[in-house]
């Protein structure tokens, strides 16, 4: 399997480039923003429980998110590798992960961080924000809340990667298909290392 997080701030362009990159390489695109969001719309228990740390911008409690993915997960046994979007944003997530595709013999393989100009970030959310209907992105003060969550709890995430040698930064900032270009001649590079 080749496992890939897509790493970055909110806004930084994880979920566009997932979307592309799980068509060209063949991979699963696993977003728990997304999942967290259907949960919330079919009205489940964990969508109720989920809802007020993110209209508030805040992170929701690893426990919740780990079920959620490993259900996610379990669902494609026959998947040739995984891009997570979004996904781990604390050690406990980092931790857990790599547990679980020890089970089977697995790790992440790459991690790749967009990087990309805080006021660049607040400018693609607010924009999004007039079509996507998430609640999380109307007000620009949750928006900066968010930026705040990803420096304090999830950057961290990039150094434990670091440490195991496969984390690299990418720039982020640019057109999608500029960025795009970047993205898979570094995945591509990744898959045969
Ligand atoms: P999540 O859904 O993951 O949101 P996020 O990380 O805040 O990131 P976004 O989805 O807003 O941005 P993106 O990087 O995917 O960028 P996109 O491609 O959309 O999480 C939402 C919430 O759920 C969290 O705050 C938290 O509460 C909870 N949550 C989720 N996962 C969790 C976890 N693991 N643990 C705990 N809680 C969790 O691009 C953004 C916009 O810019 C789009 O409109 C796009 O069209 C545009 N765009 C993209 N690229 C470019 C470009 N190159 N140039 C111009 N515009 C561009
Ligand atoms: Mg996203």
């Amino acid at each position: 399997m080749f496992n890939i997080i897509l790493f970055g701030p909110p806004g930084s362009g994880k979920g566009t480039q997932a979307k592309k990159l799980a068509e060209a390489f063949e991979l699963l695109h696993i977003s728990t923003g997304d999942l967290l969001r259907s949960e919330i719309k079919n009205g489940t228990q964990l969508g109720l429980e989920a809802k007020r740390f993110i209209d508030a911008g805040e992170l929701v409690p690893d426990q919740v998110v780990l079920g959620m993915l490993r259900s996610a997960v379990e669902k494609y046994p026959e998947a040739k590798g995984v891009i997570y979007d979004g996904f781990p944003r604390t050690i406990v997530q980092s931790e857990a992960i790599d547990a679980m595709l020890a089970e089977d013999q697995e790790r992440i393989n790459v991690l790749i961080a967009l990087a990309v100009d805080e006021e660049e970030i607040v400018q693609r959310i607010l924009e999004r924000a007039k079509t996507s209907g998430r609640t999380d992105d109307a007000d620009e003060d949750t928006v900066r809340a968010r930026i705040q969550v990803y420096k304090e709890q999830t950057a961290p995430v990039f150094d434990y990667y670091d440490r195991a040698d496969v984390a690299y930064e990418l720039n982020g900032m640019g057109s999608i298909d500029e960025v795009y270009a970047r993205l898979s001649k570094l995945v591509e590079q990744a898959q045969t290392a």
